[in-house]
């Protein structure tokens, strides 16, 4: 299928949607990749965590997050629209899958999109969500022509702000009434790299 599908009028005010590219990033530890089927299981296990629960950003109402469905369908839909992807964080040594990463929110236009995260809970403190935020972030802007790349944290959430700490994300302020996590609606932080931070 093309990239590039366009809605209206061929000319003036078109509507570029884009199908959210594929990739795949490594770090010495670590690589990044779009999810299978076969990451299911460890998907599941991974959004059950108590933790993750806490501090998706998803009211309680969404229900569980099935891994099959999130590793399949929902992966395709998000790519297909052109809003995001559903990766793999996966450690090379031992071929574990020890985390998830979504992109979602795109703006094309603007050329914005931003990074959600989720370790599996025997694999936290090890700086691997900020390892992998890092070089997907970097693949993002400096290979596929992203200019900006955001993570919004919910207050409170004082190990996901190390992650953009860590990441060399800047924090630029709250927003008010911005989303959810589980116990209901929240302000969240932003945090950014732009195009220029990394030059
Ligand atoms: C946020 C999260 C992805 C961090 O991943 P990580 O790979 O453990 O990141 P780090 O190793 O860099 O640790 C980040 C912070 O977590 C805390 N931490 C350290 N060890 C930890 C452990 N064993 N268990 C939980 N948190 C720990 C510390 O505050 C650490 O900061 P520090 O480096 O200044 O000590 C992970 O805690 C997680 O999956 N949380 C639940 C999901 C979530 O909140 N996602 C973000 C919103 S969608």
């Amino acid at each position: 299928m093309s990239s590039l599908m366009t809605a209206g009028v061929a000319g003036r005010g078109n509507l570029a949607i884009r199908r959210f590219p594929t990739l795949t990033v490594q770090t010495p530890r670590l690589d990044v990749r779009p999810l299978t089927v076969a990451d299911a299981d460890p998907v599941t296990d991974i959004f059950a965590d108590k933790q993750t629960q806490r501090w998706l950003p998803f009211p309680q109402e969404f229900g569980e997050i099935e891994g099959r469905s999130w590793c399949t369908e929902m992966a395709a839909e998000r790519r297909d629209s052109g809003m995001g992807d559903h990766y793999g964080i996966v450690r090379r040594e031992d071929q574990q899958l020890v985390g998830c990463l979504w992109t979602k929110r795109t703006d094309w236009v603007g050329r914005v999109t931003e990074i959600s995260y989720a370790v599996s809970p025997d694999a936290r403190g090890l700086g691997i969500a900020p390892e992998a935020v890092d070089v997907l972030a970097l693949a993002l802007v400096l290979e596929h022509g992203f200019q900006r790349i955001e993570l919004r944290v919910a207050p409170g959430n004082t190990a996901s702000r190390r992650v953009a700490e860590k990441a060399g994300f800047t924090y630029e302020g709250l927003l008010r009434n911005a989303g959810y996590v589980h116990s209901g609606r929240v302000d969240l932080e932003v945090w950014s790299i732009v195009a220029a931070d990394l030059r």
